[in-house]
């Protein structure tokens, strides 16, 4: 599959609008995959944005390649969200820093472990804080600063693996736990002006990753679990990056409790998970 410029793939084209011109964003995980194709999505739409993950070196490739684009410098941390006093201090730090935030988006996450028989004690704990324990302390943080703005925007990122059962339990278990997270947070802090929503993304084809190279690798394995899907195709992260710069943007100004899987349909697993 080739890659293009804006649409499906690829990077932002140029003029591609998004609605969060001058909106002020922390999004955690956006130095690779799902993370980073929101954070230059925001980005080419014009909005200032902090992000953390845990490698320096992907997060001084990231900040170059915007600023090459000319989309400016993020405010990066390297930190594990799982720590956390150092994720606190980065949303401090960033609110300070912008004088306020009108969004976040709680994009890093994963599992670990593999079945029930297999999956210890550490890999549930892990899994959840990972998800779940992160988003929470997150938007906590958060809050002063979304009401320094006069509310703002919340987008969990939540996983097809939270409403649809497959193996990982532990992972499923924690990706439904983001989805009831959102619901009830869009509950307590929608008195102010603050809207927290989650988006379940299907397996996404990231470039390098899992799907892909299942792809190139097992071409037949590939075809068995994509033919299941309407158009035989996996969601793409630009896709799901829409819609979530959608859910940042003001013209979602009513949308707030909800959950929207942006997975084309997509309905079985493999037999390794979403
Ligand atoms: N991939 C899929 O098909 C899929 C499907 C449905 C839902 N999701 C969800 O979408 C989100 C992004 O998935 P992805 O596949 O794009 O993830 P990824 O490629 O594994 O990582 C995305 C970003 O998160 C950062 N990150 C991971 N763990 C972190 C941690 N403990 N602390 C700080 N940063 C961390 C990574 O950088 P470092 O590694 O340098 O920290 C990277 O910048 C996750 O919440 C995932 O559960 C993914």
């Amino acid at each position: 599959m080739a890659s293009v410029s804006g649409g499906r793939e690829g990077r932002p084209g140029p003029g591609e609008r998004s609605g969060v011109d001058g909106k002020r964003v922390l999004v955690t995980g956006g130095s690779r995959g799902l993370g980073e194709q929101i954070v230059r999505l925001l980005a080419a739409g014009g909005a200032r944005l902090a992000t953390c993950a845990r490698t320096p070196e992907h997060l001084r490739s990231l900040t170059a390649s915007l600023s090459a684009e000319g989309h400016g410098e993020p405010f990066t941390s390297a930190l594990d969200v799982t720590a956390p006093e150092l994720l606190e201090r980065f949303v401090e730090a960033a609110g300070i820093r912008f004088s306020g935030l009108d969004g976040v988006v709680a994009c890093a996450g994963g599992a670990r472990g593999r079945g029930v028989e297999e999956a210890d004690s550490q890999d549930w704990s892990l899994t959840w804080e990972m998800n779940v324990g992160h988003t929470a302390r997150l938007v906590k943080a958060a809050v002063p600063h979304l009401r320094r703005a006069g509310g703002g925007s919340v987008v969990v990122i939540a996983s097809i693996s939270g409403w649809k059962p497959g193996p990982q339990a532990q992972y499923g278990a924690a990706k439904a736990a983001q989805i009831h997270l959102a619901a009830s947070l869009a509950r307590e802090l929608g008195p102010d002006g603050i809207r927290v929503n989650a988006v379940s993304p299907g397996s996404m084809l990231i470039p390098g990753k899992r799907w892909d190279r299942m792809r190139t690798e097992e071409p037949e394995a590939y075809a068995r679990f994509t033919a299941e899907l309407p158009r035989g195709e996996l969601v793409t992260p630009r896709e799901v990056a829409q819609v979530v710069a959608f859910l940042l943007s003001d013209a979602s100004s009513g949308v707030s409790g909800a959950h929207l899987p942006v997975d084309r349909a997509q309905n079985a697993p493999t037999p390794g998970g979403y």
